[in-house]
Protein backbone atom coordinates (compact mmCIF):
# COMPACT_ATOMS: atom_id res chain seq x y z
CA UNK A 1 0.00 0.00 0.00
CA UNK A 2 1.13 3.30 -1.26
CA UNK A 3 -0.10 6.98 -0.02
CA UNK A 4 0.58 9.06 -2.61
CA UNK A 5 -0.09 12.55 -1.26
CA UNK A 6 1.22 13.15 1.75
CA UNK A 7 2.73 16.82 3.47
CA UNK A 8 4.94 14.55 5.86
CA UNK A 9 8.64 15.92 5.33
CA UNK A 10 9.46 18.07 8.12
CA UNK A 11 9.54 22.14 7.75
CA UNK A 12 9.03 22.45 4.15
CA UNK A 13 5.18 24.04 4.14
CA UNK A 14 2.00 23.47 6.09
CA UNK A 15 2.41 20.09 6.61
CA UNK A 16 4.90 18.45 9.69
CA UNK A 17 6.61 20.93 11.43
CA UNK A 18 9.17 18.99 12.68
CA UNK A 19 10.90 15.26 12.54
CA UNK A 20 9.29 14.15 15.44
CA UNK A 21 5.93 14.99 13.81
CA UNK A 22 6.67 13.37 10.66
CA UNK A 23 8.38 10.21 12.65
CA UNK A 24 4.81 9.84 14.47
CA UNK A 25 3.30 10.60 10.91
CA UNK A 26 4.65 7.36 9.37
CA UNK A 27 4.10 5.43 12.64
CA UNK A 28 0.12 6.01 11.67
CA UNK A 29 1.13 5.44 8.06
CA UNK A 30 2.59 1.81 9.51
CA UNK A 31 -0.14 0.93 11.60
CA UNK A 32 -2.69 1.36 8.86
CA UNK A 33 -0.48 -0.82 6.63
CA UNK A 34 1.23 1.61 4.19
CA UNK A 35 4.71 0.67 3.31
CA UNK A 36 6.09 3.44 0.75
CA UNK A 37 4.61 7.29 0.95
CA UNK A 38 5.28 10.13 -1.11
CA UNK A 39 7.26 13.37 0.16
CA UNK A 40 4.44 15.58 -1.70
CA UNK A 41 5.61 19.46 0.21
CA UNK A 42 4.07 22.05 -1.74
CA UNK A 43 5.78 23.63 -4.65
CA UNK A 44 5.15 27.35 -5.52
CA UNK A 45 6.70 28.56 -8.43
CA UNK A 46 6.97 32.28 -7.13
CA UNK A 47 8.05 31.43 -3.63
CA UNK A 48 10.87 28.58 -5.11
CA UNK A 49 13.31 27.71 -7.73
CA UNK A 50 13.31 24.50 -8.65
CA UNK A 51 17.02 23.68 -7.83
CA UNK A 52 15.93 25.75 -4.12
CA UNK A 53 13.32 23.47 -3.51
CA UNK A 54 15.10 19.83 -3.97
CA UNK A 55 17.84 20.82 -1.78
CA UNK A 56 15.23 21.89 0.97
CA UNK A 57 14.04 18.89 -0.28
CA UNK A 58 16.78 16.88 0.22
CA UNK A 59 17.94 18.52 3.49
CA UNK A 60 14.37 18.12 5.48
CA UNK A 61 14.42 14.33 3.96
CA UNK A 62 18.13 14.14 5.68
CA UNK A 63 16.40 15.53 9.53
CA UNK A 64 14.06 13.20 8.49
CA UNK A 65 16.20 10.08 8.20
CA UNK A 66 18.34 11.24 11.44
CA UNK A 67 15.26 11.09 13.58
CA UNK A 68 14.12 7.43 12.51
CA UNK A 69 14.87 5.44 15.30
CA UNK A 70 17.26 2.64 14.92
CA UNK A 71 15.73 -1.07 14.49
CA UNK A 72 12.10 0.47 13.74
CA UNK A 73 10.77 -0.30 10.19
CA UNK A 74 8.70 2.86 8.96
CA UNK A 75 7.52 3.14 5.26
CA UNK A 76 10.08 4.40 2.62
CA UNK A 77 9.42 7.98 1.85
CA UNK A 78 9.87 9.20 -1.90
CA UNK A 79 10.45 12.71 -2.62
CA UNK A 80 8.09 14.11 -4.86
CA UNK A 81 6.13 17.50 -4.81
CA UNK A 82 2.64 18.53 -5.06
CA UNK A 83 3.14 21.44 -7.79
CA UNK A 84 0.70 24.35 -7.98
CA UNK A 85 -0.27 25.25 -11.77
CA UNK A 86 1.93 28.00 -12.49
CA UNK A 87 1.47 29.87 -16.00
CA UNK A 88 3.85 28.69 -18.86
CA UNK A 89 4.00 24.98 -16.76
CA UNK A 90 3.17 23.89 -20.28
CA UNK A 91 6.76 24.42 -21.50
CA UNK A 92 8.84 25.13 -18.35
CA UNK A 93 12.12 23.42 -17.80
CA UNK A 94 13.12 21.26 -15.41
CA UNK A 95 10.06 19.84 -14.25
CA UNK A 96 11.11 16.29 -14.09
CA UNK A 97 12.89 17.28 -11.07
CA UNK A 98 9.29 17.83 -9.25
CA UNK A 99 8.39 14.20 -10.20
CA UNK A 100 7.92 11.52 -8.46
CA UNK A 101 11.87 10.34 -7.67
CA UNK A 102 12.84 7.92 -10.18
CA UNK A 103 9.31 8.52 -12.42
CA UNK A 104 8.03 10.74 -14.85
CA UNK A 105 5.05 11.03 -12.32
CA UNK A 106 3.86 14.38 -11.82
CA UNK A 107 1.36 15.68 -8.90
CA UNK A 108 -0.21 18.77 -10.12
CA UNK A 109 -2.63 21.13 -7.92
CA UNK A 110 -5.04 23.13 -9.97
CA UNK A 111 -5.91 26.90 -9.01
CA UNK A 112 -8.78 27.47 -6.64
CA UNK A 113 -10.33 29.69 -9.53
CA UNK A 114 -11.93 28.90 -12.44
CA UNK A 115 -9.92 27.38 -15.15
CA UNK A 116 -9.39 29.09 -18.41
CA UNK A 117 -9.05 26.58 -21.83
CA UNK A 118 -5.43 28.28 -21.51
CA UNK A 119 -5.28 26.49 -18.63
CA UNK A 120 -6.33 23.10 -19.48
CA UNK A 121 -4.73 23.37 -22.74
CA UNK A 122 -1.04 23.31 -20.69
CA UNK A 123 -2.06 20.55 -18.90
CA UNK A 124 -2.72 18.45 -22.12
CA UNK A 125 0.17 19.43 -23.35
CA UNK A 126 2.02 18.20 -20.15
CA UNK A 127 0.75 15.19 -20.50
CA UNK A 128 0.54 14.24 -24.40
CA UNK A 129 3.88 16.77 -25.89
CA UNK A 130 5.86 16.44 -22.64
CA UNK A 131 4.96 12.74 -21.61
CA UNK A 132 4.35 13.58 -17.97
CA UNK A 133 2.36 10.96 -16.14
CA UNK A 134 0.06 13.58 -14.73
CA UNK A 135 -1.96 13.24 -11.51
CA UNK A 136 -4.22 16.36 -10.41
CA UNK A 137 -4.83 15.98 -7.03
CA UNK A 138 -7.96 16.84 -5.29
CA UNK A 139 -10.17 17.12 -7.49
CA UNK A 140 -13.27 17.67 -5.71
CA UNK A 141 -12.02 20.33 -4.35
CA UNK A 142 -12.56 22.64 -7.44
CA UNK A 143 -15.82 21.46 -8.42
CA UNK A 144 -17.55 24.17 -6.40
CA UNK A 145 -17.25 25.71 -9.82
CA UNK A 146 -19.61 23.99 -12.59
CA UNK A 147 -17.14 25.69 -15.53
CA UNK A 148 -13.89 23.10 -13.56
CA UNK A 149 -16.42 20.69 -13.28
CA UNK A 150 -16.88 20.62 -16.63
CA UNK A 151 -13.15 20.53 -17.57
CA UNK A 152 -12.45 17.93 -14.74
CA UNK A 153 -14.70 15.89 -17.75
CA UNK A 154 -12.82 17.13 -20.54
CA UNK A 155 -9.98 16.74 -19.13
CA UNK A 156 -11.09 12.64 -18.58
CA UNK A 157 -10.49 12.16 -22.40
CA UNK A 158 -6.59 12.39 -21.42
CA UNK A 159 -4.56 9.14 -19.47
CA UNK A 160 -4.44 11.45 -16.34
CA UNK A 161 -5.12 10.35 -13.06
CA UNK A 162 -7.67 11.96 -10.60
CA UNK A 163 -6.23 11.82 -7.07
CA UNK A 164 -9.95 11.87 -4.40
CA UNK A 165 -8.49 12.50 -0.33
CA UNK A 166 -9.77 10.32 2.11
CA UNK A 167 -10.91 12.81 3.47
CA UNK A 168 -13.33 13.41 1.31
CA UNK A 169 -14.75 9.88 1.32
CA UNK A 170 -15.33 10.45 5.33
CA UNK A 171 -17.93 13.23 5.33
CA UNK A 172 -21.71 12.67 4.40
CA UNK A 173 -21.57 15.87 2.20
CA UNK A 174 -18.61 15.09 -0.10
CA UNK A 175 -18.78 11.91 -0.25
CA UNK A 176 -21.12 11.48 -3.09
CA UNK A 177 -18.80 13.49 -4.94
CA UNK A 178 -15.54 11.53 -4.32
CA UNK A 179 -17.22 8.50 -5.07
CA UNK A 180 -18.29 9.98 -8.16
CA UNK A 181 -14.79 11.13 -9.42
CA UNK A 182 -13.19 7.69 -8.87
CA UNK A 183 -15.67 6.04 -10.95
CA UNK A 184 -15.33 8.41 -13.98
CA UNK A 185 -11.29 8.94 -13.62
CA UNK A 186 -9.11 7.33 -16.34
CA UNK A 187 -6.39 6.10 -13.31
CA UNK A 188 -8.72 6.90 -10.18
CA UNK A 189 -6.58 7.04 -6.57
CA UNK A 190 -7.05 7.54 -3.24
CA UNK A 191 -4.83 9.49 -0.76
CA UNK A 192 -4.41 10.78 2.41
CA UNK A 193 -3.02 14.28 1.45
CA UNK A 194 -2.17 14.18 5.47
CA UNK A 195 -0.70 17.43 6.89
CA UNK A 196 0.08 16.39 10.89
CA UNK A 197 -1.34 14.70 13.82
CA UNK A 198 -4.59 16.80 14.56
CA UNK A 199 -6.56 17.94 12.17
CA UNK A 200 -5.16 16.14 8.94
CA UNK A 201 -4.31 13.12 10.13
CA UNK A 202 -3.23 9.92 7.95
CA UNK A 203 -6.60 8.63 7.32
CA UNK A 204 -6.02 6.30 4.38
CA UNK A 205 -7.16 3.09 5.45
CA UNK A 206 -10.13 4.68 6.76
CA UNK A 207 -11.14 6.52 3.12
CA UNK A 208 -10.43 2.73 1.99
CA UNK A 209 -13.09 0.97 4.07
CA UNK A 210 -15.37 3.47 2.52
CA UNK A 211 -14.82 2.28 -1.28
CA UNK A 212 -14.51 -1.04 0.10
CA UNK A 213 -18.08 -0.76 1.25
CA UNK A 214 -19.36 1.39 -1.93
CA UNK A 215 -16.93 0.59 -4.99
CA UNK A 216 -16.12 -3.15 -3.88
CA UNK A 217 -13.11 -4.76 -3.69
CA UNK A 218 -11.93 -4.99 -7.09
CA UNK A 219 -12.26 -1.88 -7.07
CA UNK A 220 -9.73 -1.20 -3.99
CA UNK A 221 -7.28 -3.56 -5.96
CA UNK A 222 -7.67 -1.09 -8.87
CA UNK A 223 -6.68 1.88 -6.87
CA UNK A 224 -3.35 -0.14 -5.94
CA UNK A 225 -2.70 -0.89 -8.66
CA UNK A 226 -2.55 2.32 -10.05
CA UNK A 227 -0.73 4.05 -7.03
CA UNK A 228 1.86 1.15 -7.62
CA UNK A 229 2.26 2.00 -11.25
CA UNK A 230 2.40 5.48 -10.70
CA UNK A 231 5.63 4.93 -8.63
CA UNK A 232 7.36 2.57 -11.19
CA UNK A 233 10.02 4.23 -13.49
CA UNK A 234 8.53 4.82 -16.83
CA UNK A 235 11.50 5.07 -18.96
CA UNK A 236 14.37 2.51 -18.60
CA UNK A 237 17.14 4.31 -17.31
CA UNK A 238 20.36 5.67 -18.80
CA UNK A 239 23.43 5.18 -18.25
FE1 LIG B 1 -1.55 18.37 -0.57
Amino acid sequence: MIDLHTHILPGMDDGSPDAACSVEMLRRQKAQGVEAVCGTSHYYRRQNSIEVFCQRRAAALDRLTAALPQGEVLPRVLPAAETAYFSGIGDHPGLERLCIQGTNTLLLEMPFTDWSDLQVEEVSSLVLDRGFRVVLVHPERFCASKGNRRKIQQMEQLPVALQVNAGTLLLWRTRRLGLELLREAPIPLLASDCHNLTTRVPNLQEGRRVVQQKLGGAFLQLLDQNAMRLVEPERPEHP
